[in-house]
């Protein structure tokens, strides 16, 4: 019986380390971004704005649920960034700049093609994806 439990216990703590993930790198946001509070409220009409903005520019590369399964995968030659790691594991602040500015040389910066207000949606919208 001892031994039993011990097995239970064993498998349960494997099973821990096994779902821990490496944290995100950090992201070279200034500093005023990371804190900034989103001025868009979390309401279903931002919601739907944001849903309609991230299937027209976003899902392509990040997949329709945010997980980066887009169809770009195969000809970035990797994954795009997991929305849904982000949005839990990034500041609404950090999310908007990266998003304004780009990242890295794949993500084209979407400043001049989208409003303030409009990523702002984008991101009220990632908060439903998980
Ligand atoms: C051409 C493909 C492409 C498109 C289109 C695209 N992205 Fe990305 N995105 C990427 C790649 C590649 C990364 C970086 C992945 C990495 O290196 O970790 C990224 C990263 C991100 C990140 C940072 C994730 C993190 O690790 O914190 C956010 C946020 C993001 N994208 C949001 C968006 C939004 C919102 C849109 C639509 C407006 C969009 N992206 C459109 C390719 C794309």
């Amino acid at each position: 019986m001892r031994l039993f439990i011990l097995l239970i216990v064993a498998v349960l703590l494997l099973g821990c380390l096994g779902t821990a993930k490496e944290p995100l790198p950090p992201l070279d946001v200034p500093k005023e971004y990371i804190v900034m509070e989103n001025p868009v409220p979390h309401t279903d009409a931002s919601v739907a704005q944001g849903k309609r903005l991230y299937a027209i520019y976003c899902t392509v590369c990040h997949g329709e649920m945010g997980e980066g399964k887009g169809e770009f995968e195969k000809s970035l030659g990797k994954r795009p960034g997991d929305l849904t790691r982000a949005i839990h594991e990034r500041t609404d602040g950090e999310l908007y700049y990266v998003t304004m500015k780009g990242f890295k040389k794949e993500m084209l910066p979407y400043e001049n093609l989208l409003k303030p207000e409009e990523i702002w949606h984008l991101i009220n919208y990632m908060h439903t994806l998980s």
